[in-house]
């Protein structure tokens, strides 16, 4: 990959080397969704697939910034009408070195974009990672996670927790991170699925409300928990509240809904590390599942093409679980499936898929791999 990229640096800057080159993953959530930014519990892990971060000082007087996968071109910063991955990168800058001067960039890589396994964070989080070695700062990994999230935040507007980049950050090859996002200490969860691998089908919609349905969601949280306060005044997020004091509060049913799955899904994140830890694999499946049927309908974050996926893999013998994954709306849906039966699976599901939507859905395997990382220095 990473001569394929630097040929690439080659046709576009010259033979000159870059810099700085970083490694930057993507990330899967085993379970625990929608449940970072209510202080609750998550188990997410970095993926194989990653984008490449080329970067070098330049001489010229303006910044080049190339997105080679999406064929894009950016020579002017600052401004709003940059394209998404150009704020990401222009946020990064603005945030951790605005001085740093004009630098040549170039993206490329093998994640899925836009497929809910969080292409931007893997950006905003490597482009810190570029920019601290660049400037040898002493920043920890943590110090670089939380900005990245602030960025994400304050950059493009959505209101998500600290799940993404602390995965991307720190993850480490074969593990998962079960992280606690109220005192954001974390622990690593060596898996080992015996014949069972987990997949990923891309559906390959992205519904364009996402973002303001996320920050809705976001919204009703601290609603609920508003209401709980008043009554149980120690109440500081959804993590506080069990199901008894949910049926002493008066909420509405939407509010009411919305803090029953966050309270299930932290309890099933931590249920999920047990059976890992036992290989438990049917209790796994059965986690992945329950998981999504809170999301359908109590979070209310799935859509037709996700819950068409989940539906199938439900039915299909060789798979033990599935759930949407990510933020919703569209995206990938998450499955563990027995190894030997992939090939058959995925067949029954494009044609499944395809009959009823028209086209087919994308599978990506991957391994559990390392948190974002500087692979070479020119
Ligand atoms: C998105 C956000 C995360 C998290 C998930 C839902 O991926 O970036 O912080 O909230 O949605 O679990």
């Amino acid at each position: 990959m990473t001569d394929q990229i630097l040929k690439r640096w080659d046709a576009y800057f010259g033979p000159q080397q870059p810099e700085i080159i970083i490694r930057s993953p993507g990330r899967v959530n085993i379970i625990g969704e929608h449940t970072d930014y209510n202080q609750g519990w998550v188990l997410p892990g970095a993926i194989n697939q990653s984008l490449y971060i080329l970067i070098s000082k330049s001489s010229h007087p303006t910044h080049h910034w190339i997105a080679h996968d999406l064929n894009e071109e950016v020579k002017t910063a600052g401004n709003s009408s940059l394209p998404d991955w150009a704020k990401y990168i222009d946020g990064a800058i603005a945030f951790y070195k605005p001085d740093i001067g004009p630098l040549h960039i170039l993206i490329s890589g093998d994640l899925p974009i836009g497929a809910g396994i969080s292409s931007s964070s893997a950006l905003v989080c490597g482009m810190l990672v570029a920019l601290q070695e660049m400037t040898a700062s002493s920043d920890s990994k943590v110090d670089l996670a939380r900005l990245g999230s602030r960025i994400e935040r304050e950059v493009i507007g959505v209101q998500g927790g600290i799940m993404d980049q602390y995965a991307i950050m720190m993850s480490r090859p074969g593990h998962l991170m079960l992280l606690d996002c109220r005192s954001k200490e974390f622990q690593y969860i060596k898996v080992e699925l015996k014949g069972y691998q987990w997949m990923l089908i891309n559906t390959k919609v992205k519904h364009n409300l996402i973002e303001s349905d996320y920050n809705q969601r976001a919204t009703e949280c601290s609603e609920a928990v508003e209401i709980i306060r008043s009554k149980f005044p120690k109440t500081e997020s959804l993590r506080d509240v069990t199901l008894n004091i949910l049926n002493e509060v008066d909420l509405s049913e939407t509010l009411l809904q919305r803090s029953r799955f966050v309270i299930e899904e932290n309890d099933r994140v931590l249920r999920m590390v047990e059976a890992l830890q036992k290989h438990d694999v049917l209790d796994a499946g059965r986690l992945l599942s329950a998981s999504h049927e809170g999301l359908k309908t109590l979070y209310e974050v799935s859509c037709p093409e996700l819950d068409h996926l989940v539906d199938f893999a439900n039915h299909y013998k060789d798979v033990l679980g599935a759930r949407m994954m990510g933020g919703g709306f569209g995206g990938c849906v998450i499955c563990l499936i027995k190894e030997e039966a992939v090939v058959n699976f995925k067949n029954s599901c494009i044609e499944s898929y395809t009959d009823r939507f028209g086209f087919s859905p994308e599978f990506i395997l991957f391994e559990l791999g390392a948190g974002a990382e500087r692979i070479c220095k020119a």
